[in-house]
């Protein structure tokens, strides 16, 4: 987690967490997934290779204050990029919004240039809806909606 909130490709397309630390990684997550497990039963997790366990990134569910409906997030440490992990492990976590949360419409939100993000997003079956800006984000961001009852 250290390193993934400090890769430049994290900042520039999600921001700066300011965890700099290994102490601030573990409040991190014991304040950020954890406590999203505990209230919500759903919340970020760790993506691992299933052969060695090796941690690659993050994808799961997000309720923010800011928006009425649960996101999804990813992030993968840019040497695992390119290899299907995020529209794999996104794709599981589309189907347990669906499955096991039992929502009907699921949204992201992405900075316009992240191209990347965008297509994984148009994959699952996401469309663009509006533009825009989350509390005291500095620019405006695309958000995406999926019906569930739609996507496969
Ligand atoms: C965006 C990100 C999650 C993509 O992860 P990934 O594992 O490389 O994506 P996948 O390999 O599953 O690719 C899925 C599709 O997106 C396409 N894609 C991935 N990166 C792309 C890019 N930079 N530009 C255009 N298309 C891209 C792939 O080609 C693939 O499409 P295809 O099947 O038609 O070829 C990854 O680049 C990342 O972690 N970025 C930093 C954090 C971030 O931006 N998170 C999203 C915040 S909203």
């Amino acid at each position: 987690m250290l390193t993934l909130l400090n890769e430049p490709s994290f900042i520039r397309n999600i921001g700066d967490r300011g965890v700099r630390t290994i102490a601030d990684a573990q409040l991190y997550i014991t304040a950020g997934p954890l406590a999203s497990y505990e209230r919500f039963g759903f919340g970020l997790y760790m993506v691992e290779l299933k052969p060695s366990c090796a941690p690659i990134g993050i994808c799961g569910l997000v309720k923010r204050d800011a928006l009425p409906d649960i996101d999804i997030g990813f992030a993968f440490l840019p040497r695992f990029w390119s290899m299907g992990y995020a529209f794999e492990s996104a794709s599981a976590v589309r189907d347990q919004a669906r499955e096991e949360v039992g929502l009907r419409r699921l949204v992201a939100i992405v900075d316009p240039v992240n191209d990347g993000s965008i297509r994984v997003l148009e994959k699952l079956g996401f469309t663009f809806e509006r533009m825009v800006r989350l509390g005291e984000e500095e620019k405006d961001l695309k958000l995406f909606g999926c019906d569930l009852s739609r996507a496969s």
